[in-house]
């Protein structure tokens, strides 16, 4: 199964690797802007600015992002899990935490996809109750259609306004597809 049988089972690609690259820088250049100043981002305590990626589905675009930054940036991970059918809905629960304190410091989560709001309300949580500097939330596709819980989200590459079941760059379905450069529409019969 090569990457151009995966492209068979898209109906459409939304955006292409090309489109995201350029969304992606741009991105990159107005978080710097937003947070240089005297042209070099860093807290009070000179640390630079913590980029932190939510396993998996925001790896992919966490590392295209931080290689776009003119300016030092640190990166750390955090992993969380929804609980499954049966629970609460919107539960989400901590998988792996991050590996060091973020008290004091400047960070920004980066999400490759927000869709009930759920996992972006717990982690907005759990993090501002760790008194950073600052918070702020970027995510690469904005889908506004099954949104339950509403918070501010500072940087957004794409917004989606239809339901429809996207896979690539980072999203899965059945732990394929992530590593599609592109972002693609997955055709109904190929979701079980
Ligand atoms: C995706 C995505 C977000 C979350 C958004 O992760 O990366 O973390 O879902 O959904 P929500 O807004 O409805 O809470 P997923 O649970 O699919 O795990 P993955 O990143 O490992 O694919």
């Amino acid at each position: 199964m090569g990457l151009l049988q995966f492209e068979e089972r898209m109906s459409e690609i939304l955006f292409s690797e090309t489109v995201i690259q350029d969304r992606v820088r741009e991105m990159a250049s107005q978080i710097t802007k937003d947070y240089t100043a005297n042209g070099y981002a860093k807290d009070v305590q000179g640390r630079p600015l913590l980029l932190v990626g939510v396993l998996r589905g925001a790896l992919m675009f966490m590392m295209d992002l931080a290689k776009r930054f003119p300016i030092p940036v640190e990166y750390d991970l955090i992993s969380v899990s929804s609980y499954g059918n049966g629970t609460a809905p919107g539960a989400v629960r901590l998988v792996k935490d991050l590996e060091k304190p973020i008290e004091g410091r400047d960070v920004l989560l980066v999400e490759d996809i927000i869709d009930t709001g759920y996992t972006l309300e717990y982690l907005r949580r759990s993090f501002t109750a760790r008194n950073p500097a600052s918070f702020r939330i970027c995510t690469l596709v904005n889908k506004m259609a099954r949104r339950e819980v509403s918070t501010l989200i500072d940087y957004s590459g794409f917004s989606l306004e239809q339901d429809d079941f996207i896979v690539g760059y980072g999203m899965d379905y059945a732990e394929l597809y992530r590593n599609l450069p592109y972002i693609g529409i997955l055709k109904p019969e190929h979701i079980a």
